[in-house]
């Protein structure tokens, strides 16, 4: 479910009426509903119901600390990949020891403060970094608990740059050097074998690449229960959602609803996924990121200009690249919707933002009810990889966050002002 929908003609967010919050607020602003994103996580813990489980949130998809508490309130373990994400963590109230460590490149002071904070276990991407976590591990006299990111090599169907599970990628270990490397691991001193992990990509449609990656992996980890005793099996995240509502068959329910064609839903990634698992007896770590936040945010932005050219109508809007550079960096699609209702035939507009590239578009060619300056738009389903993928270029302050939940919406980040954008910088003293 998402709780995004038009009352006598506005948009609200749950029980906020959204055109309402942005006069008060200002735009671009990413506005989040906390009950869609407990209602995604109670539902995906409830269909792993008969596998015992860990949802560990991928940090990286929405890392705002307001954001992060609501799933540290529900126990939700937690999927990191930097110090940075370790500390926002902590910082929401999480547990560092539901936490698994990812990312190919940890550094020593990573690793070492990853060790002082207790999480639940490194995700391995080389040989290279086992041996530095071992290392590091001595220097600190504790034992460091470690997975092997495994790389299945099986194809995710999905954007290039979100694809992770083929043998051309950077992560993970060839699932031909895998046994070895656990043997490696279980010969070095201060190194635990806890578990083993697979991710194969982001934004992953259908059910069949998990099912095919589950299958390939199955010989393996029961070979690793048998040889280390294992403790879990992480099948990563990269469960898909629906952006593009016009694909899907119900209207209101996004996430959820199941396009022709065996697209993903809950019930079908679970369908394919825990029968195979079960047997197993072993705990189940799921990390989803976008499956969870993705359809629990917009961005508001208000229209600046019409501009029409020989080629072209552009809609300029308040909001950029830099906020959030998904349809730049994947040629993704996000649905755009006026706040407030327009009556009228739609007309193929570009939506672009002020930044100075012509890659700063959010749609192209795009059908919208005609649109006039100063109207307020919701850039959809931008809940994940939108504000933390967002930068501060051509030197625009970050937007606000906002979270609602019910009637109430909490500045989780305020609006950057003028003096955010020098922190840190000084003039020379010499
Ligand atoms: N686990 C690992 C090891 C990952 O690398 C990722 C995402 C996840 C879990 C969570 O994947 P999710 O459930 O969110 O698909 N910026 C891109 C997506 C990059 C995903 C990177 N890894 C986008 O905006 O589409």
């Amino acid at each position: 479910m998402h709780s995004f929908e038009y009352r006598n003609g506005t948009l609200f967010c749950e029980d906020v009426d959204l055109a309402q919050l942005a006069q008060e607020v200002g735009t671009p602003t990413y506005v989040y509903s906390a009950a869609t994103v407990l209602d995604h996580y109670r539902r995906l813990d409830a269909a792993l119901a008969e596998v015992p489980h860990l949802i560990c949130y991928a940090v990286k998809a929405n890392s705002n600390i307001g954001l992060l508490s609501l799933l540290a309130g529900e126990h939700a373990g937690f999927d990191i990949v930097s110090g940075g994400e370790l500390f926002r963590v902590r910082k929401a109230g999480g547990n560092p020891a539901q936490c698994t460590f990812a990312g190919v490149g940890k550094t020593e002071g990573e690793i070492a403060e990853a060790l002082r904070q207790g999480i639940l276990a490194f995700n391995v991407e080389s040989e290279a970094e086992l041996a530095r976590i071992n290392a590091v591990a001595a220097t600190l006299g504790v034992r460091a608990p470690i997975s092997v990111r495994v790389n299945p090599d099986v194809d995710a169907h999905t954007h290039k740059y979100v694809s992770t599970g083929k043998s051309e990628n950077k992560f993970g270990i060839a699932f031909d050097r895998v046994l070895a490397v656990y043997a490696a691991a279980a010969q070095m001193s201060h190194i635990a074998i806890r578990g083993v992990q697979m991710h194969i990509g982001s934004q992953i449609t259908q059910a069949g690449p998990f099912a095919e990656a589950v299958d390939k992996m199955l010989p393996l980890v029961n070979a690793l229960k048998e040889l280390y005793g294992i403790a879990y099996f992480s099948i990563g995240g990269g469960m898909g959602i629906i952006y593009d509502t016009s694909l899907a068959s119900g209207a209101s329910d996004w996430w959820e609803t199941n396009a022709s064609g065996g697209r993903l839903t809950l019930e079908t990634y679970a369908a394919a996924v825990v029968p195979k698992l079960k047997p197993l007896g072993i705990k189940i770590v799921v990390e989803p990121g976008r499956f969870l936040v993705g359809n629990a945010g917009v961005l508001l932005t208000r229209l600046q200009y019409i501009k029409t050219t020989a080629a072209k109508k552009f809609a300029i809007v308040d909001a950029g690249m830099n906020d959030l550079i998904r349809p730049a960096l994947y040629q993704s699609f996000h649905e755009i919707v006026p706040v407030v209702e327009r009556p009228g035939s739609p007309e193929k507009v570009d939506v672009v933002g002020p930044v100075c590239e012509s890659g700063d578009f959010f749609a192209q060619d795009r059908a919208l009810p005609p649109l006039a300056e100063g109207d307020l738009l919701a850039v959809m389903s931008a809940g994940a990889y939108g504000a933390t993928m967002s930068s501060n270029y051509n030197s625009r302050a970050l937007p606000a966050e906002i979270l609602v939940s019910g009637d109430r919406a909490a500045t989780i980040r305020a609006r950057q002002g003028p003096e955010d954008l020098v922190r840190g910088e000084s003039l020379p003293q010499w």
